[in-house]
């Protein structure tokens, strides 16, 4: 696939995403990177922004090409290959919260934005983005974001190389795409459900529009959507229809 054969650096920039969305509307090619050492608009998901000091963070979109428009297992690509690439750069085991973040120890580390382009019913690009707390010390991070975020510096007291953590990632990238293409579905499931901060079975709670859904989380199906059984029903739910999570952990 050769993510990170191509890669723009820039000093800052509004959104790496936003970035990527030109190149890619461009011609740019499958597995085409955007890094940035700032974003002075950095998005997360739901409208959210993405807090992006200088030089402290990884920020990067990577831009793909699928063949199928079933775009909805990307999240879960990204998210078991940034585990994985954290796992080989700095030595350290973090968890997923479906269907975005990258956590440990119960706060925020890194998260994923997935935006895509069509034109008619075909896909024609999709961005990865990917967002993770690299060198930020507890001053950097606003008052507000402050108590539920967390970074590699803050866990392990070290500096972590982004160099290093930016190579494993197209590297893992590279293998997780690949299962993507080749339609390996329950692989990927799989691997984001051995990553997953709540394993099935939990009691879950789930803020949806207005309404609030308790249950018992049963898995993920084929197109990473939250299996919730509620006594009466079971639910299934993709990401955009749920607000936040939360659950009771035992530990
Ligand atoms: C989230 O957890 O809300 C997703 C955060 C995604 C942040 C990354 S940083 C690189 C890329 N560019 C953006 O504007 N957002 C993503």
């Amino acid at each position: 696939m050769d993510i990170g054969a191509v890669i723009h650096s820039c000093e800052t920039c509004s959104s790496t995403n936003d970035l990527a969305k030109e190149l890619a509307l461009g011609g740019a090619p499958e597995g085409t990177v955007v890094l940035a050492e700032e974003q002075t608009a950095g998005k997360g998901t739901k409208g959210r922004s993405w807090h992006s000091p200088h030089g402290r963070g990884l920020y990067a979109s990577i831009i793909l090409r699928p063949a199928q428009s079933d775009i909805s297992l990307l999240p879960l690509v990204a998210g078991v290959a940034v585990a994985a690439a954290v796992r080989r750069a700095a030595g350290l085991e973090v968890g997923l919260k479906w269907p975005n973040d990258v956590v440990w120890g119960g706060k925020k580390l890194g998260g994923i934005l997935c935006e895509s382009g069509f034109l008619g019913n075909i896909i024609s690009y999709a961005i990865l983005g990917v967002g993770l707390n690299v060198g930020q010390r507890r001053a950097d991070f606003p008052p507000d974001i402050s108590p539920a975020a967390t970074s590699l510096r803050l866990i392990t007291g070290k500096d972590a190389s982004r160099d290093v953590l930016e190579r494993s990632l197209w590297q893992t990238l590279d293998v997780w795409y690949k299962t993507f293409v080749e339609g390996r579905k329950s692989e990927i499931v799989q691997a984001f459900l051995t990553k997953l901060i709540f394993p099935i079975g939990t009691v879950i709670n789930i803020l949806r529009d207005k309404e609030r859904l308790t249950g018992l989380f049963r898995g993920l199906d084929l197109q990473g959507r939250l299996i919730l059984e509620t006594g009466e029903k079971t639910l299934i739910l993709s990401p955009a229809e749920i607000l936040s999570i939360d659950y009771n952990s035992l530990g």
